[in-house]
C-alpha cells in the first residue's frame, strides 16, 4: 500500500471524504508578527530531566486541581518526536489511566495522527494542565499558569519541530491570547524562547460534535505537515 492509499484510509477513519485530498495545500507559511509568548522555564523545573520532571509533576499540589485527581497525566510518546500535540486537560478516562487522549476524543486524535502518516507512539502528546478539572470544566487561568512551566520544560526537553495545539484552551494558553479558534487557524505561530512553530486546530471532542468541521481540521494538519513531517526524517 503506498502512502497516499494509506493516508486515504486514515482520512476515511477521521470521517473526511476523499475529495479533501484533491487540494494539496500550498498556502504560504506565515509567521506571526507578535512576539513569542509563554514557555519561559524558570524556577524549580528548570534543568530537570524527564524522570525528575515526571516525578515532580506526580507530586505537584501547586493548584487546587490536585485535590480531584486520581493521578497526574504527564504526557506520552516519543522523546525524539517531531510533533508535540497539546490538548487541554485530562478527562475521566485519562485521569484513571494516567495517559492523555485515551477516551473517545483520543480515538479521533489517533485517526488524525494516522492521517499525517504517524503512529501515536511516534508523536508526543501532552496537555496544558496535568490534573483533571472537576466535571471536566475548562482549566482556570491560575491553574493553567501554575502548570505552564511543566509543559514549557517538556517542550525544552523534546525540542519538537512543530507544536499542534488542539482546541481553544490549548491555543489560548500556548499563545497567551483569547481569540476564538476559528480566528487562530491557518497561521504559523512561534512558541517559547526556542521559537517552535505552532499550528492550531480543532479539538477532536469538538470534531465529534461537529463532523462537518473535519475538512478544516485536515487543512490545518496539512499546514502543520508543511512545517515539519510528523515523523522525524
Ligand atoms: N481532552 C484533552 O484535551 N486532553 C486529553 O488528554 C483528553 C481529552
Ligand atoms: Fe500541579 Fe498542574 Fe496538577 Fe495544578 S494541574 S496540581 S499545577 S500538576
Amino acid at each position: 500500500m503506498n502512502l497516499d492509499t494509506r493516508r486515504l484510509r486514515y482520512l476515511q477513519a477521521m470521517g473526511i471524504q476523499a475529495w479533501g485530498l484533491r487540494r494539496p495545500d500550498t498556502s504560504p507559511v506565515e509567521t506571526a508578527a507578535r512576539p513569542a509568548q509563554g514557555g519561559d522555564v524558570t524556577g524549580p523545573v528548570d534543568g530537570l530531566d524527564w524522570d525528575d520532571l515526571r516525578a515532580k509533576v506526580a507530586q505537584c499540589t501547586a493548584c487546587s486541581l490536585h485535590k480531584g485527581r486520581t493521578q497526574t497525566v504527564f504526557g506520552t510518546g516519543a522523546r525524539e518526536a517531531s510533533w508535540l500535540i497539546v490538548g487541554e486537560a485530562p478527562g475521566a478516562d485519562e485521569d484513571i489511566q494516567g495517559e492523555p487522549f485515551v477516551g473517545r476524543a483520543g480515538v479521533l486524535l489517533n485517526a488524525m495522527i494516522r492521517a499525517v502518516g504517524a503512529r501515536r507512539e511516534q508523536v508526543y502528546i501532552a496537555n496544558v494542565v496535568k490534573c483533571r478539572p472537576p466535571s471536566n470544566r475548562n482549566p482556570r487561568q491560575e491553574e493553567a499558569s501554575q502548570c505552564a512551566p511543566y509543559l514549557a520544560r517538556q517542550v525544552a526537553l523534546l525540542r519538537p519541530r512543530l507544536i499542534l495545539a488542539v482546541g481553544k484552551v490549548a491555543a489560548n494558553n500556548l499563545l497567551a491570547c483569547d481569540q476564538p479558534l476559528g480566528k487562530l487557524r491557518g497561521e504559523i505561530y512561534e512558541y517559547g524562547p526556542q521559537k517552535i512553530p505552532l499550528v492550531v486546530t480543532y479539538h477532536p471532542a469538538y470534531l465529534l460534535r461537529k463532523p462537518s468541521e473535519k475538512a478544516k481540521a485536515w487543512a490545518d494538519l496539512r499546514l502543520a505537515m508543511s512545517v515539519a513531517p510528523a515523523i522525524a526524517d
